[in-house]
């Protein structure tokens, strides 16, 4: 029987690194034609060409998902290449660093930048990948988000305020398109050893520290999200709609 990932258009952001990396490697050995975007063009090239290398279907294409026009050339790409899009990996995002600020003395610039990544990202990508999908006759949408989407961590305002909004979006795409065969979800990673955490989990106190705060007893795995990153956008995940599903080894039942 064909597996129904096969020949299905999949647009990965963030894909150079990390859990975007993994989430693309995981539709790759599913035989799904794959875009890649990222901010660096290094990086996402090689993993297109690795994925290529393997006999899969990638391409890159480099855009900084905070640049509206970035995301609409993006979107643009999948629609000259393949016609259609049938899932949507909003993965791209930064992180705060291993320097965290209280809300009175937070970098404004720092703000800026976080939120025009990690939330109205997300709003650019959504903005020109639900048109095609609709055209397309529907498709599943995946938001990365964070268990800071769900809680609040002590000096990370902007983080904390663009993860909960990538979770508000989640659910308006939801309310607006269930009707016409979109399924959009949230993941909410935990704490996962990504570039993004490296400088973090560096430091041996923190590193053991965070460790501490997950009952299952040891930091995340790309993999780990991005097995749930593919399952949300197959049939068995039919009925799962507007949820946003933690991936963190159990923190937030602590
Ligand atoms: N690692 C964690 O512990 C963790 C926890 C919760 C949520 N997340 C979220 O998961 C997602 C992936 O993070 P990761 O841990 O794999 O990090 P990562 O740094 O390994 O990968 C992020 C990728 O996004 C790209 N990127 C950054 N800014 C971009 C932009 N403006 N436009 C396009 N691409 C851009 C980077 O170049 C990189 O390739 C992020 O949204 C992050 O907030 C990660």
């Amino acid at each position: 029987m064909a597996d129904e990932l096969e020949g299905r258009v999949v647009l990965i952001t963030g894909a150079g690194s990390g859990i975007g990396r993994s989430i693309a490697g995981k539709f790759a050995e599913r035989g799904a034609y794959l875009l890649l975007a990222d901010i660096k063009s290094d990086s996402g090239e090689a993993v297109a060409n690795t994925l290529r290398g393997a006999g899969a279907t990638a391409h890159f294409v480099q855009a900084d998902v905070a640049v509206a026009s970035d995301c609409e050339r993006m979107v643009g790409e999948v629609r000259a290449r393949f016609g259609r899009l049938d899932v949507a990996i909003n993965n791209a995002g930064i992180g705060d660093g291993p320097v965290v600020e209280a809300t009175d003395n937070y970098p404004l610039e720092r703000w800026d930048r976080i939120i025009a990544v990690n939330l109205s990202g997300v709003f650019h990508c959504l903005r020109y990948e639900l048109p095609l999908m609709l055209e397309s006759g529907g498709g599943a949408i995946v938001n990365m988000a964070s268990i800071s989407g769900l809680v609040s961590f002590p000096g990370t305002p902007a983080y904390t305020a663009a993860k909960h909004g990538v979770i508000g979006l989640t659910k308006v795409i939801c309310n607006e398109y269930a009707a016409r065969g979109i399924r959009c979800n949230a993941i909410a990673p935990g704490i996962i050893d990504t570039p993004l955490t490296a400088d973090t989990l560096a430091i041996p106190a923190w590193e053991s520290q965070l460790r501490g705060t997950i009952p299952t007893g040891r930091i995340g795995l790309p993999d780990d999200v991005a097995d749930v990153a593919l399952w949300l956008c197959t049939s068995a995940a039919r009925y799962i709609n507007g949820h946003v599903l933690a991936v963190d080894g159990g923190i937030l039942v602590r």
